[in-house]
């Protein structure tokens, strides 16, 4: 048996972790391809700290305590890599990148992009935010009165322009339609390669197969093109496009591949908007089905800007506009679960972890415990106050995750995020399609099910 030194002798585990049986040849994969948000959520967190989940011949042990997802994520982090199942996945569609990578190639490629998402860069991209989401939203003085509108499909086109011109000087307008229908594609054939055990391979073609393989391409072909368009017309832009086309590696010399540059520039536009996208949809969801917090952003937008358009400078002074966001990203956590596979053997929260193990850090069990957070399923943006904060333990909420490999964006998810939720609340009032079903759909991100369609009414 393996001993990990990083943290307490394995010999000191008492328990292997609790869970269901599940079908006697399936395990649980019936409850996954059925209900994933129930078993990593209700299901899992009946079980306690740690559930051992069985998918036909594939073990999961999910983790679902601020505890033991720290220890993972933070305190014995090195002992962990990506999950070989989901991270074989998200590589057979994304390429190896910045996400998908570990070790050394992972923090070689961390340490070049890091100046990317400086605090002060940041600051700089307020500007085109700005002005990308005043864009947006006048052009919806032109929809027909009464119209409903989807709000999914408008923050994803919103956020895909705003992650284009900041991180790549490109104005991805012409391009969102396309992107966004393969970005969908990418995200389904994600999630049906995750819960379907032996998918025929890509070369057989299939109508799945297709599909995937039109959406890489349409894919490739913005990536490349913005690629090529900037050899062509080199720019004194530093942005991030001109940092991963400079790097050289230390030791040879060499710059990154044009596959490899594909490769993180596709996962950038994929990261970099879509799961801003959700946790906007999400915020915009409950404001329109919740009265009291509409009202209650619209006067504080109404306060602090007086009528002006709101800029990255009033985001301090808007602080129920950020509770808004940090409230959605807790009920409906983009990264909903993460994943992780153990190098030697463990122990979380007093259970065994044997070595190889695959472990789902399941966040949106956390989010919505009771230990945590009362009465969780209610949406309630003002238990973020900093007084109703104290003393909840650090990794009850982690949005973001934690650790060396914390999202590189969250900072611009969290400037983005509340300015565009400012500038919607003070220039419209939001109605709900009536009869609409939205629920939570786990894809890669968690999206809605059916869309958001709302009317917008602009406000006197
Ligand atoms: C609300 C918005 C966002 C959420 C909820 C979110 C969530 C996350 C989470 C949970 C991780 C960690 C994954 C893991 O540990 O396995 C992550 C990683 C990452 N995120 Fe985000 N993210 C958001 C926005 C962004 C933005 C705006 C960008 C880029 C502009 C971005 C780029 C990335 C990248 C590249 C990684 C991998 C980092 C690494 O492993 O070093 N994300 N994100």
């Amino acid at each position: 048996m393996t001993h990990n030194t990083l943290t307490q002798p394995v010999a000191a585990a008492r328990r292997a972790p609790p869970g269901p049986r599940g079908h006697l040849l399936w395990g649980m994969l019936p409850e996954l391809r059925r209900n994933k948000l129930r078993l990593f959520g209700e299901t899992v967190r009946a079980y306690g700290d740690v559930t051992r989940l069985r998918f036909l011949h594939v073990i999961t042990y999910s983790v679902q305590s601020p505890e033991g997802v720290k220890h993972v994520l933070q305190d014995n982090n090195r002992n962990y890599r990506k999950g070989e199942f989901v991270n074989g996945v998200l590589t057979l569609a994304l390429g190896e990148n910045l996400l998908t990578t570990d070790g050394e190639s992972w923090l070689s490629r961390r340490r070049l992009m890091q100046p990317a998402f400086h605090r002060q860069r940041i600051a700089a991209f307020g500007a085109a935010m700005e002005q990308i989401t005043h864009d947006t939203l006048d052009q919806w003085r032109g929809l027909p009165e009464g119209e409903y509108v989807d709000m999914e499909h408008e923050m994803m086109a919103l956020t895909l322009r705003i992650a284009g011109q900041t991180l790549f000087s490109v104005d991805l307008l012409g391009e969102s339609q396309a992107l966004g229908e393969a970005f969908t594609v990418l995200s389904q054939f994600i999630d049906y390669r995750l819960e379907t055990p032996y998918p025929p391979p890509l070369f057989i073609p299939t109508a799945q197969n297709r599909r995937f393989k039109q959406a890489m391409r349409t894919i490739d072909q913005t990536v490349q093109a913005m690629i090529a368009e900037r050899r062509r017309t080199p720019s004194e832009k530093q942005d991030l496009l001109a940092m991963l086309m400079e790097a050289r590696d230390a030791d040879t010399g060499e710059g990154m591949t044009d596959q490899e540059l594909r490769h993180e520039i596709g996962l950038m536009i994929f990261a970099g908007h879509e799961t801003t996208a959700t946790t906007l949809t999400w915020a915009l969801y409950e404001l329109a089905r919740n009265g009291a917090v509409a009202q209650k952003l619209a006067d504080e937008v109404d306060a602090v800007l007086a009528g002006r358009p709101a800029t990255v400078a009033d985001l301090p002074n808007l602080p129920y506009a950020r509770m808004i966001v940090d409230e959605a990203l807790r009920l409906y956590p983009a990264a909903w679960n993460l994943s992780r596979q153990a190098i030697n053997d463990d122990v979380v929260c007093g259970y065994q972890i044997p070595a190889g193990a695959q472990l789902s850090l399941s966040t949106f069990a956390v989010h919505r415990d009771p230990r945590w957070w009362s009465e969780p399923e209610r949406f309630d943006p003002e238990r973020f106050t900093p007084e109703r904060s104290a003393g909840r333990p650090p990794y009850a909420y982690l949005p973001f995750g934690g650790g060396p490999r914390l999202c590189i964006g969250n900072m611009i998810a969290l400037t983005e995020a509340p300015l565009i939720l400012a500038a919607i609340a003070q220039r419209y009032r939001l109605r709900l399609k009536p009869g609409h079903p939205v629920e939570p759909h786990p894809l890669v991100t968690l999206r809605t099910s059916h869309g958001l369609p709302v009317r917008l009414t602009p406000r006197a």
